[in-house]
């Protein structure tokens, strides 16, 4: 598997030592860096050396004005650094994640956290692992007995705040044994990969945060659905990665869910 991530995660560490100059996108919660920028270049130059006519979706480039199209041709989804709001305040949960989707499917994906030093991948119909060890998600069927991963995203309109609420009291008074939140969607879906968790939902993040976890989960046994019970949509900016169906399921009756503008909305 070719994974064009060795040279961008050496910049991501040394970046972490340094002082980042913090710029803001689509609100003053929405973060992004220099070295966000430089890791994406990074990426896309290796990959363009090796396969010019692939296409790519990377978060700072649709920041920049790229489109966002998730086309039938070989398409890299890039996200520099999951968990920006991490690598600015050094809490030590930062992925780059690579995904490669052919026909809008993913075939392979590519998680690694920078600073737990651990590569997760996936190609499909292979599996997935964590730095070569096969990986299995947790066979817990009870939600009571499960630990629930989600996240508060970057929107601060009171009514979507009410939902993240209203949706995180109904799920934590189910009750299950806790919620938990790693600060990137990526590392939360390789920990439901990893059995540590029993599901993760979030809505609003985006097709480069998911891509590459959503084959990780789902080759270590998992389940992927969207938050009102569905079918899962790699650009709808919503998901439910679980252990099993009833869990999902489950968790997806405690939603309150809402439609974000999806990644593809012209
Ligand atoms: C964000 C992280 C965060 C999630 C946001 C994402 P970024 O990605 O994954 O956990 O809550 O929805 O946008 O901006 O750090 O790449």
């Amino acid at each position: 598997m070719f994974i064009p991530a060795a040279p961008p995660v050496k910049v991501v560490r040394e970046a972490l030592l340094e002082d980042r100059m913090v710029m803001v996108k689509s609100s003053s919660v929405d973060l992004v860096t220099q070295t966000d920028q430089k890791v994406e270049q990074l990426i896309i130059q290796s990959v363009k050396e090796k396969f010019p006519t692939h296409r790519f979706i990377g978060e700072e480039s649709v920041a920049a004005g790229e489109p966002c199209v998730l086309s039938d041709e070989p398409t890299w989804i890039i996200d520099p650094i999951d968990g920006t709001t991490n690598f600015v305040h050094r809490f030590p949960f930062v992925a780059v994640s690579i995904g490669f989707s052919v026909n809008k499917q993913v075939e392979f994906g590519v998680v690694y956290s920078c600073l737990e030093d651990k590569m997760f991948t996936a190609r499909r119909g292979r599996g997935s692992f964590c730095n070569g060890d096969p990986l299995q998600v947790s066979d817990q069927k009870a939600i009571k007995q499960s630990i629930i991963a989600t996240e508060f995203g970057s929107d601060r309109d009171p009514e979507v705040v009410d939902k993240i609420f209203s949706s995180l009291r109904n799920i934590l008074c189910i009750p299950v044994h806790g919620i938990r939140s790693a600060g990137t969607a990526a590392i939360n879906m390789c920990l439901v990969a990893s059995g540590c968790v029993e599901a993760y939902y979030e809505i609003g993040m985006h097709v480069w945060d998911l891509a590459a976890a959503s084959l990780i989960v789902s080759e270590a046994g998992g389940v992927l659905m969207d938050v009102e019970g569905g079918p899962f949509d790699l650009m709808s900016r919503r998901v439910i990665a679980a252990n099993n169906r009833t869990i999902a399921e489950r968790i997806s009756g405690e939603i309150q869910a809402y439609a974000p503008a999806r990644d593809d909305a012209a």
